[in-house]
């Protein structure tokens, strides 16, 4: 019989965005950045041990990304000193449109990295993994294959501050999904997969004659979204996060080379948002992750209003609900 693991990891929205690395090597962030742990949008993977000698990954609606997956895995044999541990089948299938905004990079990596150390060592749920590894540790190695990847790993909040030195990072959760049931219904304005991958985008950042007034404004901005989301004032976060977004996209498309992952209509939908909410007819805010799809948050009251208003406005549109999520989980299958 063969034991296979199944490991279902959430995506994840950043409230305040990671964008630039001072290290690409140790995957060192040039900035703090914090987000909302979703729960719908997520990827399922399943490994087993593989009989023959490589490791095979299949994904499943999507052929992007297969390299930067084999190479997550060799990596993660190399930085535990697990060379000897056997080579792995894995199949992975996201529950939602892939590299267009939604961070799959985010929910492919932590659920990739959790796949591999359930094998290896054989646990048959999350509780037994931590006996092994802390969630810290898993979400540092989830880090290394992505950035987002490591906030991933638990529910609710949680922030990734770079600290004084690339091994003294630190990612945790802020609060979890009790805190503050927030919900993100997410507008596919289009589900192409991005034209330019984030690995390039953070090194072209550096280049943007605007990078480095967004770099001094963080640890500010950081601070109030911290404050905002103690209060749960989404007044305030709302604010925040809006101007996040438009700060990093205003870096995208600034760097070398530029991108600019909007489309006509994701400016027309952002547009009309700030028109409803001024106006007084939503209490909702945007935010927008490396792609054109943008990501309406609301507090739970105001979310049958939110969509309906969506609808009406933007007829055939496609939308995905979501919200809050309580993080990853790991269960066992017996063949
Ligand atoms: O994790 P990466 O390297 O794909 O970077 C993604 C960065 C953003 O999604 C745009 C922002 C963030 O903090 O998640």
């Amino acid at each position: 019989m063969t034991d296979r693991y199944q490991i279902s990891s959430p995506s994840n929205i950043a409230f305040i965005k990671y964008w630039g690395k001072k290290d690409g090597n140790k995957q060192w962030p040039a900035n703090g950045s914090l987000s909302m742990t979703l729960n719908h949008s997520k990827t399922i993977t399943t490994a087993q041990v593989n009989n023959i000698d490589q490791d095979e990954l299949v994904l499943k609606g999507s052929s992007s990304n297969q390299e930067k997956g084999i190479k997550h895995i060799q990596r993660m044999r190399q930085i535990l000193r697990l060379e000897s541990m056997p080579f792995l089948k894995i199949t992975t299938e996201n529950t939602f449109p892939t590299a267009c905004g939604i961070a799959s990079s985010a929910s492919g990596l932590s659920a990739l990295t959790l796949a591999c150390l359930a094998c290896w060592t054989r646990s048959k749920n999350l509780h037994e993994l931590e006996k092994f590894y802390s969630r810290e540790q898993m979400a540092h190695l989830s880090r290394m294959g992505s950035g987002s990847a490591g906030r991933s790993l638990w529910g609710g909040y949680v922030s990734w501050e770079p600290g004084p030195s690339s091994e003294e990072q630190i990612l945790k959760q802020e609060f979890d999904k009790a805190h503050w049931d927030l919900c993100d219904v997410i507008v596919i304005i289009s589900s192409e997969e991005k034209a330019q991958s984030s690995s390039k985008g953070h090194e072209a950042a550096w280049e943007s004659p605007l990078f480095s007034a967004r770099l001094a404004q963080l640890p500010y901005r950081l601070q109030q979204a911290r404050l905002a989301l103690i209060e749960r004032d989404l007044n305030a976060l709302g604010d925040i996060i809006e101007q996040d977004a438009l700060d990093m996209h205003s870096v995208m498309m600034t760097g070398v080379p530029k991108a600019n992952y909007f489309k006509p209509k994701t400016s027309e939908f952002i547009s009309w948002l700030r028109t409803q909410r001024h106006q007084g007819n939503l209490k909702a805010w945007f935010t927008i992750d490396a792609g054109p799809n943008v990501h309406v948050i609301c507090e739970r009251r105001d979310l049958d209003r939110t969509i309906k208003s969506i609808k009406e406005s933007f007829p055939g549109v496609e939308l995905i609900t979501d919200d809050v999520g309580s993080g990853p989980t790991l269960n066992l299958i017996k063949d």
